[in-house]
């Protein structure tokens, strides 16, 4: 008889804080809905459905976004660099555009080859040219010393708490409900999460008397409270912080002590209000308030995930700090060189992302078209879905706001809270398990980002294109109610 030698890991002794960190937009129904698609694949019938929909995760390429022709066509000579040797089959049969070669040409002579590392922090002259984006942002300078190149956004993220956080009782605020990179990464550091909510009865504000009142008790309870982090525009919740709320935060972060963590990869998929950049609000205020607001910390972060730009697979972004400790900087510096760099082509997508085809330039009437079109085909969908939303019982949700998420509210009947209990699942969970189960779209239940207690919501991406999947979660919760009515 032959037994398995048992192995050194096990589930009871890996890290206990690994196990701890949840991360609900990757979590089971994920899971579930992938092994749906393999069986649609390997033509397996018996499922009520024929497509999965990942309406779970902000991964716009997955559901047919078609990348910006601009970006794939320079980052093809940037792979390929003899391509380049045939200036004219580029030109006159793949139609290629001047600019797209010299742009590749430009990346080539400060990059070398993108099969080689970089400078841990990222290309110099793609740092400077990111370093111009911010400053005609904005509107005040940027230094390229200060910039980052990250593999995208959650890798800036992860630096950022790594270093931010010292010990368990390091604290930092996180809004609620939040995109689960927050409060997962803090629980794999062990350090702690002081939530504070966003207000949906106002469109899901931030409120700096609530963002008070969860520091206060924080602080009594023990904690270091030492960074806030400020998700604008939001995810779930697409909502933009007026200069008014930034101001507020900017002052009560300045009064504390608290670095400000702004994670703005969202800033321009903005259909209400504007976007509007931490960085130039704080400069704004020490203009105004000569050596008041010196102190304040800043780290702001952007990425080629989001936006028209949509390029998730290739890990760029990068973060941008603002008076930070140079000491505190150089640990920064060492922290990511640990990692070796970003992505090389991740980076020079990043690049194109800060400094697309300006007016006039031969690839700029393509790119402004394709552009357009995204951000109104995204506009579009977000108000198809919010309408449908609207006509369904006990469904409430906010006009679409920004990013690229509606996160309604759902009044479930007692007898699915009953059925959902039965199960050891929250009711959320389990109208999200059966919307799957039932349709093959897979969104993300509210329990997974943080909700109010005794609220319940499902977040959905408005990314997949058609209007009948639609009809199918209006179908399906309208048998919902009806089952458990
Ligand atoms: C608010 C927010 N921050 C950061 C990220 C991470 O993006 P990436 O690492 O792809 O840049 C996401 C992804 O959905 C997000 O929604």
């Amino acid at each position: 008889m032959s037994s398995t030698p048992s192995r050194r890991l096990n589930i009871h002794n890996i890290n206990p804080h690994v196990k701890k960190a949840k991360y609900a937009v990757r979590g089971e129904l994920a899971v579930k809905s992938e092994e749906f698609r393999a069986a649609l694949l390997g033509g397996k019938s018996g499922l009520p459905f024929t497509q999965v929909v990942s309406a779970n995760i902000g991964n716009p390429q997955q559901l047919d976004q078609k990348p910006i022709t601009f970006f794939r066509q320079v980052l093809s000579l940037l792979e390929n660099p003899e391509l380049i040797e045939h200036e004219g089959v580029l030109l006159n049969q793949l139609g290629y555009k001047p600019d797209v070669i010299e742009r590749a040409k430009w990346l080539l002579k400060h990059v070398g080859s993108v099969g080689a590392y970089s400078a841990s922090n990222g290309v110099p002259a793609i740092r400077q040219k990111i370093a111009e984006f911010l400053e005609k942002r904005d509107g005040f300078p940027a230094s390229q010393a200060d910039i980052y190149l990250s593999a995208g956004a959650s890798s800036g993220v992860n630096t950022l708490l790594h270093v931010i956080c010292q010990n368990d009782k390091s604290g930092i605020l996180v809004p609620i409900p939040q995109y689960p990179l927050y409060t997962a990464s803090l629980s794999v550091l062990n350090a702690t999460c002081v939530p504070y909510y966003l207000d949906e009865s106002k469109n899901w504000g931030t409120d700096v008397d609530t963002i008070k009142e969860s520091y206060e008790s924080a602080k009594a309870a023990g904690i270091d409270v030492r960074a806030i982090v400020i998700i604008n525009p939001g995810n779930p919740t697409g909502a933009s912080l007026s200069e008014e709320d930034i101001r507020n935060v900017i002052e009560f972060a300045s009064q504390e002590k608290l670095v400000i963590m702004a994670d703005e990869v969202y800033q321009t998929n903005v259909f209400i209000g504007e976007f509007i950049s931490f960085k130039r609000v704080l400069r704004q205020l020490q203009k105004e308030f000569p050596g008041k607001y010196d102190g304040v910390e800043l780290a702001s972060l952007h990425s080629v995930s989001k936006g028209m730009v949509g390029e998730c697979g290739h890990r760029g972004g990068f973060f941008e700090l603002v008076n930070f400790d140079e000491h505190v900087q150089a640990e920064i510096y060492k922290f990511v060189s640990i990692m070796l760099c970003a992505p090389v082509i991740g980076q020079c997508l990043v690049e194109l992302m800060v400094n697309p085809p300006k007016p006039g330039e031969p690839s700029h009437e393509l790119y402004h078209k394709e552009y357009t079109a995204i951000y109104e085909g995204l506009k579009e969908r977000a108000n198809a879905l919010h309408k449908a939303f609207e006509q369904m019982e006990g469904v409430e949700c906010g006009a679409p706001q920004g990013s690229m998420y509606l996160f309604p509210t759902i009044n479930l009947p007692d007898k699915a809270a009953e059925a959902a209990k039965k199960e050891g699942r929250t009711p959320d969970e389990f109208y999200c398990l059966q919307l799957l189960e039932a349709t093959g779209i897979c969104v993300v239940p509210g329990s997974g980002f943080g909700q109010k207690p005794g609220s319940l919501h499902f977040r959905t991406t408005f990314l997949a294109p058609g209007t009948e999947w639609v009809g199918s979660i209006v179908k399906f919760h309208k048998e919902f109610m009806d089952k458990y009515r």
